[in-house]
């Protein structure tokens, strides 16, 4: 039974008591973190989402409130009024420690069964628990911290792209295919029956229709759908930070986005980013971290040592170099004495990265050299690979040998790797931002056997690389870039092509037939017959961006309303199965054997 409020109005929030209040008569409402009877004295401290506030209450107080008050159980809903005090024994622990309240009121607005969570910080129960009551998991403090934090930050976004003249804009979310290349998810037609609204990957058609409409500067915070297997930073629904801008190039693109990005990180979580952010071209990140999303925050670079190993009889070596692969090694800084255990652990990981093998050498001392493979190696050999490597005394060098993609791949996962088992990140708060540009336009998708562009096929080639889409499609970079931060994709986006002419040779390169292209791509194509203007944008992750910002690696936290890793809600339930009739409305049958009992 809960009773009404009949007019009582709350005065503060449970988190906002001080000192200087003292004195005041005061309304606060809010749910009981926990109750003490004491024998003559009643102690509930009281929650809301800015924080706690001790409340007593007392036959002294008030004999009535006294009474009432032991009803209350742990997440009871209630409202008290009484006078602000000092309080005996001050709680250091809390912002409102030093003061207490004296109830001499108590409504209780609504009563709670047991939850089924406990509704405390730093919880271990198990996730499904979480996400099925997942209105108590986000009565947690540090729940509702995340999604303040999240708040404040969207809150930045809007006031900064409003001063520099981004209009808000939406787009629709019943659409068609969009280019970002995952699988769809679609929505049936009752109109329309056997056809298919799909949910947009991202605005990105759309965006570039506003541009050419002539809007210039777009932004939305907005909602994506991709139906991709799930991560620790992937969810089926995530948001993006979505802009479009015209009359610019690279450079007016990455300037504007970097002061937003200072502003975020200053004004949420008061660390300063210096500016221009560090830029690399993504052939140096693939060569130097086997990746396009560096984590800059350590060394431990690949070093090709193809040239130092060039002359060896080793087999393995040999046989990567004359298929034109190559021989490269991480330097692990002070490991050569790891145990052999530990050294075959990583020649493991390397293996879920297709390396066939991982060679070490361990270098002890000037005189004692450790290797499995230096017996195909003179003394001169070892120690010219030794100096290709930048090995020091101490170290331990840890080398894959294949085809190029298959070395980077599995160093660049090895380095990352060494620094979590070397704990070389401990207590590292820094914050390493870098654009990585200059990506190839296509990459080869073994699958479909032809080219597919690495960004969208919207995204335009570099004025100096247009000849190659006929000649070496593969050669050709795209006028792309990401941010990334700390080794995390956060954003991405180009400059885009705007003419008719260059979007054709494209989409021939891409292997696209001129009524493919057009049948799902038309209404761009035909926009762009009525003088679109030069144009690009980005989109960033906000979830991932807000993971940062709360120093959480689980996107779930970011999240009020999360999927789980089945793309599944066990608080709704969703999907579901629907009725029959719906289904008949629909013109849609579900097969016998994929019909759930
Ligand atoms: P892109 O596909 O790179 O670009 O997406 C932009 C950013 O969105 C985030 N992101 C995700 N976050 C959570 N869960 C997911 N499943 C997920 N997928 C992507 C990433 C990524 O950097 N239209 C282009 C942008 C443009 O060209 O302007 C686009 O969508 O942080
Ligand atoms: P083997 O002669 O096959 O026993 O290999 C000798 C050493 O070379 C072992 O330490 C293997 O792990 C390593 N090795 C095998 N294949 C590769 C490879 N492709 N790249 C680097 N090292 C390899």
């Amino acid at each position: 039974m809960g009773e009404a409020l009949k007019g009582l109005k709350r005065t503060m929030m449970c988190g906002e008591p001080r000192e200087s209040h003292v004195g005041q008569k005061i309304t606060v409402m809010g749910w009981a973190q926990r109750k003490r009877n004491l024998g003559g004295l009643v102690f509930i401290d009281l929650r809301d989402r800015t924080g706690l506030l001790q409340v007593v209450f007392g036959e002294a107080i008030n004999k009535e409130a006294f009474e009432k008050s032991d009803l209350v159980k742990p997440e009871f809903c209630i409202a008290v009024t009484g006078e602000l005090v000092m309080r005996e024994a001050a709680n250091d622990h809390l912002p409102t420690g030093k003061v207490e309240l004296k109830g001499a009121e108590i409504k209780i607005l609504s009563e709670s069964e047991t939850p089924p969570i406990y509704i405390k910080e730093n919880l271990d129960a198990a996730e499904n628990v979480r996400l099925k009551y997942r209105y108590l998991d986000l009565r947690r403090p540090d729940m509702q911290k995340i999604l303040m934090i999240r708040h404040k930050t969207t809150k930045i976004v809007r006031d900064f792209l409003d001063e520099n003249g981004f209009l808000e804009m939406e787009t629709p979310m019943l659409t068609k295919s969009t280019p970002e290349g995952a699988r769809d998810y679609l929505v049936p037609s009752r109109n329309f029956p056997g056809k298919f609204y799909a949910l947009p990957q991202s605005p990105q058609i759309f965006k570039q229709l506003l541009m050419v409409s002539g809007y210039d500067r777009y932004f939305q915070i907005v909602k994506c759908f991709r139906d991709e297997d799930l991560r620790a930073n992937r969810q089926p629904e995530f948001t993006q930070i979505d802009c479009e801008m015209s009359f610019v190039e690279e450079d007016d693109i990455i300037a504007i986005n970097e002061r937003l990005i200072q502003r975020i990180f200053k004004e949420v979580k008061g660390v300063d980013v210096s500016l221009p952010i560090r830029r690399m071209p993504y052939s140096e990140a693939m060569d130097k971290y086997g990746s396009d999303k560096p984590d800059l925050r350590f060394g431990m670079e690949i070093k090709n040592i193809s040239e130092a190993v060039a002359d060896t009889e080793f087999a393995v070596f040999k046989g990567a170099l004359e298929n034109g692969g190559s021989v490269r090694c991480v330097v692990a800084e002070n490991c050569a004495s790891m145990g052999r255990k530990q050294v075959d652990k990583l020649g493991e990981f390397v293996k879920t990265y297709k390396a066939k093998g991982l060679a070490w050498i361990a270098y002890k001392s000037e005189e004692e050299i450790k290797s499995p493979i230096a017996k195909f190696f003179s003394e001169e050999q070892l120690k010219s690979l030794i100096e290709a490597a930048g090995a020091k005394v101490g170290d331990l060098i840890l080398i894959v040998a294949d085809k190029d993609e298959v070395v980077l791949q599995s160093l660049g996962a090895l380095r990352l790797e060494l620094a979590k088992q070397l704990e070389i990140l401990k207590d590292n708060n820094n914050y390493e931002f870098v654009w990585i540009t200059d990506f190839p336009l296509f990459e080869y998708d073994e699958e479909e056997n032809r080219y597919v562009a690495k960004h969208h096929p919207f995204t335009s080639p570099k004025d100096e690389d247009l000849e190659l889409l006929e000649t070496a499609p593969e050669k050709a970079r795209a006028k792309a870039y990401d941010i990334v931060l700390n080794g995390e994709e956060l954003g991405g986006g180009s400059i885009r092509i705007h003419d008719s002419e260059t979007q054709e040779r494209m989409f021939k390169a891409l292997g696209f037939t001129q009524e493919s292209a057009w049948e799902r791509f038309g209404f761009l194509l035909q926009a762009f017959k009525y003088g679109p203007p030069p144009h690009g944008g980005i989109a960033y992750g906000l979830d991932r961006l807000v993971m940062f910002l709360a120093g959480t690696d689980n996107i779930k936290d970011v999240i009020a309303f999360p999927k789980n890793q089945n793309a599944y809600c066990p608080m709704s339930e969703a999907p579901n199965v629907v009725d029959l009739k719906q289904l008949n409305e629909l013109g849609i049958a579900i097969k016998e054997d994929q019909k759930e009992e």
